[in-house]
């Protein structure tokens, strides 16, 4: 269905191209639009609502949204829960306001709309940008087709603290890797033509620092230096918007002591004046009304202080809608201000070509040949393949013959509600595959017997706590011991178990923060049960962080880690098992040995006293009475069912100029029995200069697949920029000196050589 397009809208004046204050070549429809708006319109325009029926994340709805359409005081809605409704919506925007300007639908796609892929944590470790892109671009198919233009994603907040639950939705701790990820996301779902009915607007978020609150906890306190955040945690967020992300979301926490949704110096000093975006910025949900809370005012001062510091649209809250025509009455803000932060929105509505068609997202003839296509499902079968990341591969029992007598095990072998993993609100539970099925599917000739083995956790306040979203732990009516029995005698019949075990979707993710990131004791309990039975025991690993697991890890047991792998979670998991792929995920966020090491990175200093390397304890050295520096796990690591062996490292110059490019090569050989893809991984040590460096920074990375026994030699290239950091005063400089290059399979990486910027 193709509905018309209203003639007001059809602004054909020849306006010369206006330049603003900012210099920023604007749309000579806009200006025309603008000069026709009352300043009323101009700030209903600054405001996002959510009519509820699709999942608030916060604890406020918007109400009277039809009489506010109707009246001119919305600029968008996100979180409608179908096309029908978004027509209505549109119908009453274009067809019952004086200027019938057409309205934006966002939502929250993080991995995938109806095609869940696996969280996007899990969808970092497969380190291929391509597939990255390709779900992307799915993603902004399906949501176009159901009539979404908005996207509130890519979430590239840079995450070294896993006891915060939102490490989940992003691409785990470091800048280099975080960047490439926003970039591809950006492109796929923006693709190369906004106006083209099956891309849509990219948000990119949280602006800025998120992910690194303190002490883990969700919306806490970010403070953090200014080298720090160029370095190492800004990176991701500039990526997205050099690569064109038409809008940003702020973030909950403050920086430098402003919340980032009234921050001057992130919105407009460093977004737009530094970095040149000139899309719009939207506020978190509530976010500008908890700058209240945050201590800075009331409803109306933080309105008026986050309309000065940059921010456009106000998500949910109506501190725009509210007091700005207050503010302007009594001088507090301008009405150039708002003009501006309304420009911004009505740009990316054109850009979308909303002017010319406020219908074209609504096609009644696309859901069904669009959205969770079989094609797409595959594309979620081989994202998950290539998610996982085997830990561990005891006596090389994986993978297993599709022959086997198996005790498949746990509370997460059989759990529908679990496999789509945190913020899916567009997936649908019912599509996906279990590890049973999977295993069914993948292996019918197999005997597989199932059992619960426990709880995924036992404490009913605290499964409450996880359950908001609808039944994610549920806590059988069979006392644990009488689960754990039942599960001993399944395994006892078995030639192999596999156990499925780990956290629950809703453990990770927006407020589900952990200070004990260990697996529960009940499902620890069952762990050391089955191996006790003397049988292999192969765990698969659910979680959407990186968790504590040092015990397990020295048991004799095989881990594949999963994440929560999507809507073909089965399926993908079953083929890893089973050998029909061969696993190639790396991890993208290190694992600690135990919550004290937190935060634990790649990219940590040397220290003026660096631990020895024996890691035995040293007084008056940089480490702990009880605990190694190292972690269990570091970045990057990642087993295969084969092995590679790297040699011969060179470098194509030992001496280069600025603004030089290095090339660096190595031998990759497959060394084992099957095919398989390694991540090959460059790391960079600056050994000298101005500000404390990194001991080692991923710099590039390739993955390569090679048949079993070849040998191939990759060569990645090192740009001039990837020698260049933010020094003191945040210039991006290269200073002269000797670089050590790492290249290996993770981020211990041992095969070394310098090079010197003369
Ligand atoms: C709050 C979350 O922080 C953000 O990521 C999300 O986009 C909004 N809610 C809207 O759902």
């Amino acid at each position: 269905m193709k509905i018309a397009k209203p003639l007001f809208l059809l602004i054909s004046l020849a306006v010369t191209n206006v330049i603003t204050a900012q210099n920023q070549e604007r749309i000579p429809e806009v200006e025309k639009l603008l000069g026709k708006m009352t300043i009323e319109e101009k700030i209903g325009q600054l405001n996002l609502l959510t009519p509820g029926g699709g999942v608030a994340t916060g604890s406020v709805v918007s109400k009277n949204v039809e009489s506010k359409i109707k009246a001119g005081n919305v600029g968008g809605l996100f979180g409608v829960a179908s096309p029908s409704k978004m027509k209505m919506a549109q119908d009453l925007a274009v067809k019952q306001t004086r200027l019938q300007i057409p309205l934006l639908f966002g939502s929250d796609i993080i991995h995938g709309y109806k095609t869940t892929f696996p969280i996007p944590l899990g969808l970092s470790a497969s380190w291929d940008m391509d597939l990255i892109k390709r779900t992307a671009q799915i993603a902004a198919k399906e949501a176009t087709a159901d009539g979404i233009n908005w996207n509130f994603s890519p979430m590239v907040d840079i995450a070294r603290d896993p006891r915060w639950g939102r490490i989940a939705e992003g691409a785990g701790e470091d800048a280099y890797l975080g960047s490439e990820i926003a970039k591809a996301m950006v492109t796929g779902y923006q693709g190369e033509d906004l106006t083209d009915e099956e891309t849509m607007l990219a948000c990119v978020k949280h602006f800025a620092l998120y992910g690194a609150v303190e002490a883990g906890r969700d919306y806490n306190s970010v403070d953090m230096s200014r080298v720090k955040m160029f370095n190492q945690y800004l990176p991701p967020y500039k990526a997205a918007i050099d690569a064109g992300a038409a809008s940003v979301m702020t973030s909950f926490n403050d920086v430098d002591g402003v919340p980032a949704t009234g921050n001057k110096w992130l919105l407009t000093d460093l977004l737009r004046d530094r970095w040149n975006f000139d899309g719009f910025v939207v506020s978190d949900y509530t976010s500008l009304n908890e700058m209240m809370a945050h201590g800075l005012g009331d409803l109306q001062a933080v309105s008026a202080l986050a309309l000065k510091a940059g921010l456009d649209m106000d998500m949910v809250g109506e501190g725009f809608l509210s007091t700005l025509k207050k503010s302007l009455d009594e001088g507090k803000v301008t009405e150039e201000e708002i003009t501006n932060a309304c420009r911004h929105v009505l740009e990316a509505k054109y850009k979308l070509g909303l002017f010319e068609d406020p219908y074209k997202y609504i096609d009644e003839s696309r859901p069904e040949k669009d959205i969770l296509t079989p094609e797409n499902r595959a594309v979620a079968r081989k994202a998950a393949q290539r998610s996982f990341v085997l830990l561990k591969n005891e006596n090389n029992v994986l993978p297993l013959k599709k022959s086997s007598n198996i005790a498949l095990i746990g509370p997460l072998a059989d759990s529908r509600n679990n496999m789509l993993g945190t913020w899916a609100p567009t997936g649908e539970i019912k599509n996906a595959v279990t590890i049973l099925e999977g295993f069914k599917n993948v292996a019918p000739n197999a005997r597989i017997e199932y059992a619960k083995g426990s709880n995924i956790l036992n404490d009913k306040e605290l499964a409450k706590n996880i359950n908001v979203f609808g039944p994610r732990i549920e806590i059988s009516k069979e006392l644990p011991d009488e689960l754990l029995n039942e599960a001993l005698a399944v395994a006892k019949k078995s030639e192999v178990i596999v156990a499925v075990v780990g956290e629950a979707t809703e453990m990770s993710g927006e407020a589900a923060s952990r200070t004990d990131i260990s697996i529960p004791d009940t499902q620890k309990k069952l762990i050391k049960e089955l191996v006790a039975t003397g049988k292999p025991v192969v765990l698969v690993l659910m979680s959407g962080r990186p968790l504590t697991i040092p015990e397990e890890f020295d048991l004799p047991v095989s881990i594949l880690q999963v994440w929560h792998p999507g809507v073909e979670a089965g399926n993908a998991v079953a083929d890893v098992v089973f050998g029909d792929y061969n696993p190639s995920g790396k991890l993208t966020a290190t694992w600690p040995r135990s919550i004290g090491q937190i935060p634990i990175y790649h990219s940590m200093k040397n220290t003026g006293r660096p631990a020895p390397d024996s890691e035995e304890f040293q007084k008056f050295k940089s480490n702990y009475l009880d605990e190694k520096n190292s972690p269990l796990l570091p970045f990057g690591y990642g087993l295969s069912y084969t092995t590679f062996e790297y040699s011969d490292l060179k470098i194509s110059k030992e001496k280069i100029k600025v603004n030089e490019a290095v090339e660096v090569s190595v031998t990759l050989k497959n060394t084992g029995k099957f095919d398989g893809e390694e991540v090959v991984q460059l790391y960079l040590h600056d050994v000298v200069r101005s500000i404390t460096p990194p001991n080692r920074q991923l710099k590039g990375f390739k993955k390569v697949f090679l048949k079993k026994g070849e040998s191939k030699t990759i060569t990645i290239t090192l740009k001039p920029e990837d020698l260049k950091f933010y020094n003191s005063s945040l210039e991006f400089v290269a200073e002269p000196g000797t670089f050590e290059v790492f290249v290996g399979g993770d981020s211990n990486a041992s095969l070394k050589k310098s090079f010197v910027l003369e």
